[in-house]
């Protein structure tokens, strides 16, 4: 970093201590083999030679605690087990692909504040998310191959069934409802673009002062007169949705120096929800080592996963909760947006429990619906439409051991966020004391809300043949 650029954006010589923990953070990194190891692993990797083995503990199984898992085989158990895997590593892998867009965005701003150190490990980071992402792939792609068949990989149903909405938009408070609404209704239109384009002229008059930090990165695309990449599959893309809202929030983190920093109070949030079901698989990886067993490679890769990923943990930490303290206070219009993220998250990835999955914290089930009816249809269950649509009943909409274990999940995480939030000065309370997330640990509301929607769920697939 130099000295020039450093005075120029620090007003009073403080302690450093955030530097020195990201220079610490860098160097520990750039040492490390466990993305290597993750590399050898996936690339070695045949279902085959992993198939006998728990991958975790048991109740990170698809379905745990529900009375379909207390009546299955235990070959199908341990299948279950390695469809959570696949289903919890192909939400990892796109939210990581997000991380490649964003840590591109606020780097182009560090680099432009000086903090060199930084650029270098977000581009390592990156690098890293890559092998990252390839590895999930590759062993999801031939574990749900050789389970479940070709027919795992058919797109889940066009028309009538997209058209059901979750109730993210439904369930979420009245201001981002309206919202989300009027985005909705322009996303698939010629009008998104304008829309984008206007709240993009908006931002920029906002943020004029910080001309001189606009990410690189940005300025690039700007000049190829290409989009900021978004996604409808990671967790920012199933957060801050549609996608002209979430390009504008991407514009925000790469054109201030706050919000750059601020979009890792985001990024943590993914962090976390990967944290609290990774460290448990770390756990059954080093129970397994301890007594002399054999490790499956996708719970390795877990392991050196969540490894590596403790390294990107402490640079959003240290991103969103110290270096902003570095640069100018926040305007209105800053902390604004900061806040709006942080919301907004919260309603769309937080805001609920799932009967199949205790670490799925989304509003509702309805996204996992047909994927389950699929599952118990493939050669693992064998069902006929109608057994499929009662034991999905049974599942879904009647209370059973694995709400309980959801909620548990649920509230750890909350506690964990909650410690973490608490330090932002410039949150509003609803974002400081997590609660909307709050509301979305109870068992009855996910019960109602999927008794609301396995009716339209089995109406649709009955009607459709499907
Ligand atoms: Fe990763
Ligand atoms: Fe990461």
């Amino acid at each position: 970093m130099t000295a020039q650029l450093q005075t120029s954006i620090l007003p009073s010589e403080k302690p450093r201590k955030d530097i020195k923990l990201i220079e610490s953070t860098y160097k520990s990194n750039t040492l490390s083999d466990y993305t290597e190891k993750i590399e050898h692993l996936y690339k070695n990797f045949k279902y085959s030679n992993n198939s006998n083995h728990y991958w975790n503990e048991p109740e990170l199984s698809m379905l745990y605690g529900t009375p379909l898992y207390e009546s299955a085989s235990a070959s199908q158990k341990l299948a279950l087990n390695h469809v959570h895997w696949f289903g919890m590593y192909n939400v990892v892998a796109a939210s990581e692909t997000e991380t490649i867009a964003y840590n591109q965005i606020t780097s182009g701003v560090f680099s432009a504040c000086g903090y060199e150190t930084l650029a270098r490990e977000l581009a390592l980071e990156t690098h890293q998310e890559r092998s990252h992402i390839n590895a999930f792939h590759k062993i999801g792609y031939m574990t749900m191959k050789d389970l479940l068949g070709k027919e795992a990989f058919k797109a889940p149903l066009k028309g009538k069934l997209h058209q059901l909405t979750s109730q993210d938009v439904v369930q979420s408070p009245t201001s981002l409802r309206l919202l989300k609404s009027l985005f909705l209704k322009c996303e698939n239109s010629s009008l998104a673009s304008s829309q984008y384009n206007f709240l993009r002229f908006a931002a920029k008059k906002m943020l004029k002062q910080n001309q001189q930090y606009y990410s690189q990165y940005l300025k690039e695309l700007d000049e190829n007169n290409k989009f900021i990449p978004v996604s409808t599959t990671g967790l920012i893309g199933r957060g801050i949705s549609p996608k002209s809202l979430q390009r504008f929030f991407a514009f925000n983190w790469g054109s201030s120096p706050f919000l750059a920093s601020q979009y890792y109070s985001v990024r943590i949030m993914a962090n976390m929800v990967l944290k609290n079901t990774e460290h448990g698989i770390s756990k059954y990886f080093k129970s397994l080592a301890k007594k002399g067993e054999v490790i499956p490679d996708p719970t390795a890769v877990s392991h050196y996963h969540f490894l590596d990923e403790s390294f990107h943990s402490t640079t959003s930490l240290v991103l969103a909760r110290d270096l902003y303290k570095n640069f100018s206070p926040p305007t209105a219009y800053e902390k604004y947006i900061a806040n709006l993220a942080i919301y907004m998250m919260q309603c769309g990835i937080l805001s609920g429990i799932s009967a199949t999955a205790p670490d799925r914290y989304y509003a509702d089930d309805y996204s996992l619906m047909y994927f389950v009816y699929r599952l118990l249809q493939s050669p693992v269950f064998e069902m006929s439409t109608q057994d499929a649509l009662y034991w999905m009943e049974k599942c879904f909409c009647q209370e059973h051991e694995g709400f309980q274990m959801a909620a548990k999940y649920h509230q750890r995480l909350r506690l964990d966020m909650c410690r973490f939030y608490e330090n932002l000065d410039y949150l509003w309370p609803v974002n400081r004391e997590m609660r909307v997330m709050a509301t979305g640990g109870s068992v009855d509301k996910a019960v109602q809300n999927n008794i609301k929607l396995f009716q339209d769920f089995s109406k649709l697939v009955t009607s459709e043949n499907l």
